[in-house]
């Protein structure tokens, strides 16, 4: 990893509960899982000032990838990620939108290798279905707070594990991961 993208992870650490970020453990495994698994295209759905927008996007670099990030917030954490995003060096690979999602996930490519949900925990279930389309054997969602908000998050989980197309993995790292894996194009 470049000495800039470093210096400033280690910069955002401070700022991790004001920006609700996923955290370095997490940020690691979503840089290491993008390298690891080639992937070239990936959505996030919850930019904030960009601490795992950065990670990913790091990755990506060496695919040769973009990331496709979303977030809501215009008045400051939509500015703020354009400006750590600078400061890494990695706007050529990342494309930010600003909106709402689900209604802004059509403004992005039709299919993902990965995408993060990480966004308003009750809407989590709406994410889902909407990028269930923008998916094909291989493309794996992650959805982060299922330790943390996991009775919020109840309805989403009872449907993600209903899904015969995906394989369903939960991880306890940082504020708990679900990882699903699609299994077919069916
Ligand atoms: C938990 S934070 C994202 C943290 C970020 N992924 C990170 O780890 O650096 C959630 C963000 O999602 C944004 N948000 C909430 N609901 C949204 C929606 N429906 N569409 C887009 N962004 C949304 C919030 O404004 C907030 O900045």
């Amino acid at each position: 990893m470049k000495k800039v993208v470093a210096g400033l992870l280690k910069d955002l650490r401070e700022t991790i509960d004001v920006y609700w970020n996923v955290g370095p453990e997490v940020g690691q495994f979503l840089n290491l899982l993008t390298k690891e698994f080639g992937c070239k295209t990936v959505l996030e759905i919850g930019t904030s000032n960009g601490y795992s927008g950065i990670w990913i996007a790091e990755a990506l670099a060496k695919n040769k990838g973009r990331l496709f990030t979303i977030e809501s917030n215009k008045k400051k954490r939509f500015g703020l990620a354009t400006e750590n995003f600078d400061k890494a060096k990695l706007q050529k690979n990342i494309t930010q939108i600003l909106g709402h999602a689900p209604e802004a996930i059509p403004k992005t490519p039709k299919f993902f290798d990965l995408i993060l949900l990480d966004a308003t925990k009750y809407e989590h279930i709406d994410y889902l279905k909407a990028v269930i389309p923008r998916t094909k054997k291989g493309s794996i969602i992650i959805a982060d707070n299922i330790v943390s908000h996991r009775q919020e998050l109840q309805d989403f989980l009872t449907k993600a594990l209903s899904l015969k197309n995906f394989k369903c993995f939960e991880y306890n790292i940082g504020k708990g991961l679900l990882l699903m894996i699609r299994i077919n194009n069916s």
